[in-house]
């Protein structure tokens, strides 16, 4: 038989697990919420979301109660072992005290266990349907996309129109000598066409141009003759701004050279240009003109494609706008980028893309499309 055990003793070690039970439980004391007062529920939950208490804190909560729920009530628990003892005690009436004093601790044990498994249950369930939930009324974030300037979209659509008759797309330098603005194009020093492109000088010897003539020259050099090609690009001239001039805008010069090139195919090509661009009843009309890298040279309009020739705000009343210049390639261009003027023969033309972008979009001032203002440009895709 084992040796008999005192009432004080084993009160002293039910006191002592009770007191280490405790002490562990004090961190879950908060939740250990009474379900006769679980309406404060709710409360507890939206402080916990104040202090910023997460889903994965409260899922480690959870399992270290279960944990320490083993350790004080399990069949292996210190607890299991002292209440074996009430059994062990002779005297009865201390055994039935034992026995009273044992149920009453391990009872408050575990209610205050329960208690807090279920209140951390519902704080679990409460915290994921928050981050779950989707309010629907919320505004979404709507993605800014960027789009091309007007300016670019209406080069693309020249580009395209003439990439499908068969010219190539050239890009070229922006800063060049005296040579190529003007020497080459049949512009000498001195000559009165010049001054109205005055421009910005650099180094010695080098402007930023003054006109996309410029390429026809290196285009001509590159790839000899037969060439056909555009050049759209950026020029700069000394201009003060107003609404019709800006010291930089954009220019697309044509340069057609072969043999047998005529002023007839001038006029088809720019004819069926205008035609692709403002649709098939768009007209043409040459102006004699005067440029030193064409002879001859013409001005060409179309007829407005608003009014169709009758003359409106757009067209200023005309019926007719500027698309730009023109010619057949002058023989001393032709043979400034080594081009035998007697076995080959071109026509050129140079067109302001900015310009017939104002026109389209009808801006009475060409520097809105330089201010880059999104309010303005979003309007044009
Ligand atoms: N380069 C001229 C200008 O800036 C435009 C021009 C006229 C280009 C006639 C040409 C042309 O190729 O043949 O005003």
């Amino acid at each position: 038989m084992s040796e008999a055990v005192k009432y004080e003793d084993l009160k002293i070690e039910a006191d002592r697990i009770f007191g280490a039970f405790e002490q562990e439980f004090k961190r879950f004391e908060r939740f250990a919420v009474d379900r006769f007062y679980a309406e404060s529920l709710p409360d507890l939950t939206q402080q916990l979301k104040s202090e910023g208490y997460s889903l994965t804190e409260a899922g480690d909560q959870l399992s270290d109660l279960a944990v320490l729920k083993t350790k004080y009530t399990g069949k292996k628990s210190e607890w299991a072992a002292a209440k074996k003892q009430i059994g062990r005690i002779g005297d009865g009436l201390q055994r039935a005290s034992a026995g009273q004093l044992l149920l009453l601790r391990e009872v408050s044990m575990i209610d205050r266990l329960e208690n807090a498994r279920m209140s951390l249950e519902q704080i679990i369930q409460a915290l994921r349907v928050e981050r779950e939930s989707i309010d629907v009324t919320m505004p979404g974030r709507r993605p800014r996309p960027g789009h091309l300037h007007p300016i670019t979209l209406m080069r693309e659509r020249i580009e395209d129109i003439f990439v499908s008759l068969g010219y190539a797309v050239e890009d070229d330098r922006e800063i060049e000598t005296d040579f190529y603005n003007f020497d080459a194009l049949n512009i000498p020093p001195g000559h009165p066409a010049r001054d109205p492109q005055d421009t910005f000088y650099t180094t010695d010897g080098f402007a930023l141009r003054t006109q996309t003539s410029t390429v026809q020259i290196h285009a001509m050099q590159r790839r000899g003759a037969p060439v056909r090609m555009i050049a759209p690009g950026r020029v700069f001239r000394r201009d003060t701004p107003d609404p019709t001039h800006n010291p930089m805008f954009f220019q697309v010069e044509g340069l057609c050279v072969d043999r047998g090139i005529t002023m007839a195919h001038l006029k088809g090509t720019l004819a069926e240009f205008v035609h692709r661009l403002f649709g098939p009843e768009t007209r043409t009309r040459f102006r004699p003109s005067y440029f030193p890298f064409t002879e001859p040279s013409a001005e060409v309009d179309y007829s407005c494609f608003n009014c169709g020739g009758e003359g409106c705000r757009i067209c200023k009343g005309s019926g007719w706008i500027e698309l730009g210049g023109s010619g057949m390639v002058h023989p001393n261009v032709l043979r400034a980028a080594n081009v035998d003027p007697e076995e080959f023969t071109g026509f050129a033309f140079g067109l302001g893309i900015d310009r017939t972008c104002a026109r389209i979009y009808q801006l009475d001032d060409i520097r809105l499309l330089f201010e880059n203002d999104v309010r303005f440009l979003e309007q044009f895709r």
